[in-house]
């Protein structure tokens, strides 16, 4: 056999996630593991709960690292509060509301589809009709930040609207958390699930979930068990929530929640709203470049997510073959478009430790390079400068590069 380790090689990840992983979250990953029990791991566990609390801006005592990817939190809002023959409004404007309508229909309650084009906000009238439709819907179930096409809507405002008409919500912020603004207890946000690998900048496998004190009492008045067992939250919290008389439940991924607990504190140390705000930054100096080269967004201004930038291919322009070539010229990953948008969009992420002045800079320049060679109709020579003058605004303002707080 002549099969040896594998080395990959250092890319710039610029695509829908996973995003670049900070050094001192690999270098935490690689520590001695321990037991999922011992005492020490137990305690590390503590501050992570009071960590992730932070992110989400909530108290919620039902919080925690689910061990698997987003679609595995999805999974578990999902299996543990919709139950046979309830009613789930689940509302579609990208890829990942299909994948909640399809978890609905398989713990076999009934998704009542309320869809939107891809590329706009989920439209709020809409899913008041289909509340006063449906006044038995037991759930509103969507996506903050769709990532498939950049979207962001309104959380605040689906959450009062469903339990204006009594219902619960179940809000997807797999790209949303650490990078645009979300706050679970003001918001009143039922259950949310979120990923470890978009603007926490973590390494993929680990999905934040939090359950509220309505949530937490949907699950313990269900008529029937929670259909999966390993992510039922009933028997998941033996573990998580046992304080110092935890239970084993699975085998917990104890190197990898390192690595969630130090991304944790490289948001906390940066603060959120620091975070959001270099989000917010960064996309306004890529998108400054990306515009000065007369490339354009699909989804509305007023709609945009800083951390997911989708733009329309240029007429005529190979996509697949410009982001091989920024693959394999400049080991730069920007991400292709999903579903109906396949083909037509490039997604840039600016997610975590991606958004950074470096980044954009880079991005900018090779994709710029790359167009240029393929004969596209862009302007050249002005996105750096565009995207350089937003850049200097920032840093006259002091905002610090992230990983660099005290
Ligand atoms: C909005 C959204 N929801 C759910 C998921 C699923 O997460 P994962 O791929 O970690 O399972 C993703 C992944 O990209 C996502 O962007």
């Amino acid at each position: 056999m002549s099969i040896k380790s594998f080395h990959p090689p250092v890319r710039t990840l610029m695509g829908p996630g996973p995003s670049d992983v900070h050094p001192r979250i690999l270098e935490a990953v690689a520590r001695p593991t321990i037991g999922h029990l011992d005492p020490l791991f137990v305690a590390m566990m503590d501050d992570m709960k009071a960590l992730l609390q932070y992110a989400l801006q909530t108290h919620n005592a039902l919080t925690l690292p689910v061990s698997a990817p987003g679609s595995a939190g999805m999974e578990t809002c999902i299996v543990n509060l919709a139950e046979p023959g309830d009613k789930v409004i689940v509302c579609q404007n990208g890829v990942f509301g299909g994948r909640m309508r399809e978890n609905v229909e398989r713990c076999g309650a009934t998704p009542i589809l309320v869809e939107d084009e891809w590329g706009r906000p989920v439209d709020a009238d809409k899913v008041e009709s289909a509340l006063k439709a449906h006044p038995d819907a037991k759930i509103v179930a969507f996506v903050h930040a769709e990532t498939s096409t950049g979207a962001c809507s309104d959380a605040r405002t689906l959450t009062r609207l469903a339990h204006d008409h009594g219902a619960m919500v179940i809000v997807d912020a797999v790209t949303s958390l650490g990078g645009s603004p979300l706050k679970v207890d003001e918001w009143e946000i039922d259950a949310v699930y979120s990923g470890s690998q978009k603007c926490l900048s973590c390494i993929p496998g680990l999905s934040p979930v939090s359950f509220n004190q309505r949530a937490v009492e949907a699950l313990k008045n269900r008529r029937s068990k929670v259909q999966s067992w390993f992510l039922d939250l009933t028997l998941v919290m033996s573990y998580w929530g046992g304080g110092t008389k935890r239970a084993y439940h699975h085998t917990a991924p104890v190197n990898a929640l390192y690595g969630l607990h130090e991304a944790l504190l490289l948001l906390q140390e940066e603060g959120l709203e620091n975070a959001w705000r270099r989000h917010w930054d960064y996309h306004l100096a890529l998108r400054a470049g990306l515009e000065a080269m007369g490339l354009r967004f699909i989804v509305p201004e007023a709609a945009r997510l800083p951390q997911l930038n989708a733009i329309l291919v240029p007429e005529g322009v190979d996509e697949a073959q410009v982001r091989a070539t920024l693959l394999s010229r400049y080991n730069l990953e920007i991400g292709a478009g999903l579903g109906a948008l396949a083909g037509k969009v490039w997604r840039i992420g600016l997610m975590g430790y991606s958004a950074s002045a470096k980044n954009v800079i880079y991005c900018l320049s090779a994709l710029e390079a790359v167009l240029t060679d393929t004969k596209a109709p862009i302007r050249r020579g002005v996105a750096l400068s565009a995207a350089q003058k937003l850049i200097c605004e920032r840093e006259q303002r002091g905002y610090l590069a992230v990983g660099s707080a005290p």
